[in-house]
């Protein structure tokens, strides 16, 4: 039995099976083929923080994979009043087949998983967010081909979205170029880093961007981070996606983010919103990677 806790639990011939996979599931989902492999199985997804793509994009995949899933939260279940969650994790697992996970620090989902009978995924922690990093880069072969050897430019806070690139890019030996405000840069061991080989700090944001294949961005102020707002909007004032920065990168090079978006703070509303911009495929490519990876945890490789 496998976990999805990191992005750098699946090697680079997984992803490989993976990208093929999402493929064929996406073709099939818009032909209206029925497809059913999960009947019968039951996903429980448990959330401690707010989510719309994550949550959408797992209950509804599931459901198309012919089972069904239940949604838990912390405000009305025992996980907020302190059920520890090694407990959790034993129960939740006796009743279900597959469990995901978005909460804080990555030591609880590692402390679930190892009490987990059934497969744990990772729907977002503190350090990492890997099913959105697996949807990014499916969006980017749809649009541009393979991602090796291409530089992705990482511009604003070295959150979870940006940890989880990093690894990729080590998995799938891609660059990526990173731009933060000083007091925020990567820290490589949180991080989840083998080496610093495929990866590049830049004090200057347009630095970061320039020769970019792919431009990508993120919240100035991650969930559970709050208290620093205000703090952080003064900071990150200048790691703004704008036109200007779009110029730099290469003539082709797409934008992405992961969503939620804040307008005129992290992207300029024409970039998001302009002829560069591949966000919205991103967003729907939740569903399909997230369903191969289902898939794939359950019942292992099946015919692509
Ligand atoms: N990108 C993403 O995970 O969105 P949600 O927070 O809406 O789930
Ligand atoms: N970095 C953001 C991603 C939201 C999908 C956060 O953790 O809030």
């Amino acid at each position: 039995m496998s976990h999805y806790l990191q992005f750098k639990d699946f090697t680079r011939e997984e992803y490989d099976y993976l990208f093929a996979r999402t493929r064929r599931i996406k073709e099939m989902f818009k032909s209206y083929q029925q497809h059913w492999p999960l009947v019968d199985r039951t996903l429980v997804m448990i959330f401690e923080k707010a989510s719309t793509r994550t949550r959408l994009s797992f209950e509804a995949g599931m459901h198309q994979l012919g089972g069904s899933a239940i949604y838990l939260n912390t405000r009305d279940s025992q996980l907020g009043r302190g059920e520890p969650v090694e407990d959790a994790a034993q129960v939740i697992s006796r009743m279900s087949d597959i469990v995901m996970i978005r909460t804080f620090e990555q030591d609880i989902i590692e402390r679930f998983a190892a009490n987990s009978r059934v497969p744990v995924i990772n729907g977002l922690t503190n350090e990492y967010h890997p099913c959105q990093i697996m949807a990014d880069i499916f969006t980017f072969i749809e649009h541009r081909g393979s991602i090796q050897g291409k530089t992705v430019a990482w511009i604003g806070d070295s959150n979870n979205v940006c940890n989880t690139w990093l690894q990729a890019a080590e998995i799938l030996d891609f660059n990526v170029h990173v731009s933060t405000p000083p007091g925020y840069e990567v820290e490589p061991e949180r991080a989840g880093l083998y080496g610093t080989d495929h990866f590049e700090q830049f004090a200057d944001p347009m630095e970061a961007a320039r020769g970019a294949d792919l431009v990508t961005t993120d919240v100035w102020t991650s969930m559970g981070f709050e208290a620093e707002n205000e703090e952080r909007l003064r900071d990150f004032a200048d790691w703004q996606v704008d036109a200007d920065m779009m110029r730099v990168a290469k003539a082709d090079a797409v934008f992405m983010h992961c969503l939620p978006a804040h307008r005129g703070e992290e992207v300029a509303a024409e970039v998001i919103d302009g002829p560069q911009s591949v966000v919205w495929d991103e967003a729907e490519n939740r569903l399909h990677v997230q369903k191969a990876l289902m898939e794939y945890l359950l019942l292992g490789r099946v015919n692509p």
